[in-house]
């Protein structure tokens, strides 16, 4: 799968890779003790690489065309690559591969892995801090000369957990009309939500964003464009331009040998590395429900009366698709993909047209592969994750806290066999 620019930078030499890395924060609290004995939690997770070539997930979605199987599979092949200096990795970076972040159930899934972002908030008004490399932080780098760090002007850090990407091209699938509708309906508890218009970059057209925790990507090839450049240091077509350390483009000299665009549509190719890698997130099949999450157990009513389903609507449908097992289908994804006022879970990062405090609604699908849960991985414990509510959602987190301990025990069946 290498294109121009593996030819282009096996005639340069690096220095052998040490890879420098900042110091990561300290680990979550300990959850509460179950209030019920639950379905078995994930294995540990150890905080290693491509563990999830193992797990059970990360599979093709049924009902595939031959042609879409091979997407998937070489789709698959750029998801796993390690990234070398030499292949356009960094100067700065925060994983090799896509998999290093995303392997919980299989390759594609979530992990305890977080990023960083960073900014200033004045007066109420968030800078991110982009003329010095904010507002994502990159904390490696191919050389510990150019390793970025968190600047002395930011005074708020914000980690973001890694997101599962099983049924991504069933949440890409749903037309742009079907979000837009859902917020425009009447909602109880005093929820509103609300679309985020992003611009495509692929497209440039304006579209609604569903994907990561504000909403800010509408489509998987921008998605994945836009992760080779930020998480890998990879630039490509739609992201030409490499992320400078600290904003300090003179710290690139000598350091970023390989020429943009690095990951280069070969000639007569249409598409690059992290157009395939989309590929293979697109047909990624979802995670099946268990029986103990059948719409008629004890613990989805106990999801309805409680009003979670506001806000992580059990299904949606998808649209008109050029491949046809996403054609008009149920999407069982327990979310409206809008953008809510989370009041306190806020994250105090504005990423337009996301504001400081407001929040996608996580899908809730392939729940019970993951064991840290809200953007930062606060929660240890699903108790945890919904105590944790606030704002809009605050009406719907009160009623949770005083339920029984039979209903509160049949809700955690519930969100344990998603
Ligand atoms: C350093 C860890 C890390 C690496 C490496 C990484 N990701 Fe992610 N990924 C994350 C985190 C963290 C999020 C949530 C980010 C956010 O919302 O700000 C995420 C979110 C996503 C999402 C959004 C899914 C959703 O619905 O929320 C997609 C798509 C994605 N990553 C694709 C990729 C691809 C493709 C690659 C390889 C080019 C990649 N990621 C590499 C950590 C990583
Ligand atoms: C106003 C909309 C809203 C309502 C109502 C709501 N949620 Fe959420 N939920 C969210 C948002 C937004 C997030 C992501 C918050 C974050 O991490 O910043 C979330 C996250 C979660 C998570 C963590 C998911 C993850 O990926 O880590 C769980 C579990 C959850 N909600 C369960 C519930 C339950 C159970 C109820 C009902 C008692 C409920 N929610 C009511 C909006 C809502």
């Amino acid at each position: 799968m290498k294109t121009a620019k593996a030819v282009l930078s096996a005639a340069l030499s690096f220095p052998a890779a040490v890879f420098a890395a900042a110091p990561l924060p300290p680990p979550p609290a300990p959850p509460r003790p179950p209030a019920v004995a639950l379905p078995a939690p994930p294995p540990p997770q150890p905080a290693g690489r491509a563990i999830g070539e193992a797990g059970p997930h990360g599979k093709a979605i049924l009902g595939l065309s031959a042609v879409e199987r091979t997407d998937f599979a070489t789709g698959r092949v750029e998801f796993v690559n390690v990234e070398t200096p030499e292949g356009g990795l960094g100067p700065i970076f925060n994983d090799v591969s896509c998999v290093a972040c995303h392997f919980q159930g299989g390759v594609g899934g979530a992990s305890r892995i977080f990023v960083t972002r960073f900014g200033r908030i004045t007066n109420g008004v968030f800078d991110p801090l982009t003329a010095l490399g904010g507002p994502l932080l990159q904390r490696r780098a191919i050389a510990t000369s150019v390793l970025e760090t968190i600047p002395g002007e930011a005074n708020v850090v914000a980690r973001r957990l890694t997101t599962p990407l099983f049924g991504a091209g069933l949440l890409e699938a749903i037309p742009d009309a079907v979000l837009v509708a859902g917020a425009a309906v009447a909602k109880p508890d005093g929820v509103k939500g609300r679309v985020a218009m992003v611009k495509d970059v692929v497209s440039g057209t304006m579209r609604v964003g569903r994907f990561g925790w504000k909403a800010q990507e509408a489509t998987l090839q921008a998605f994945s464009a836009d992760a080779y450049l930020n998480e890998m240091g990879v630039t490509g077509r739609f992201f030409p331009q490499e992320n400078a350390p600290n904003g300090n483009h003179t710290l690139l000299v000598g350091t970023d040998r390989v020429l943009d665009p690095e990951d280069a549509l070969a000639v007569g190719a249409t598409k690059s590395d992290s157009d395939l890698a989309a590929d293979f997130m697109r047909l990624l099949a979802p995670v099946p429900p268990l029986p103990g999450a059948a719409p008629g157990s004890p613990g989805a009513a106990v999801f309805r009366e409680m009003g979670c389903v506001v806000c992580h609507v059990p299904s949606l449908k998808t649209g008109p698709s050029p491949i046809a097992a996403l054609a008009n289908k149920p999407v069982g994804l327990y979310s409206d993909l809008l953008l809510h006022d989370m009041g306190k879970l806020g994250d105090g990062i504005a990423q337009p047209p996301a504001t400081m405090t407001e929040m996608r609604t996580a899908p809730l699908w392939g729940l019970r592969l993951r064991d840290r849960y809200l953007h930062d991985g606060r929660a240890s414990s699903l108790d945890a994750a919904i105590l944790a509510h606030d704002g809009e959602a605050k009406i719907a987190r009160d009623r949770y806290a005083k339920l029984t301990l039979a209903k509160r025990n049949a809700l955690m069946v519930f969100l344990s066999s998603l």
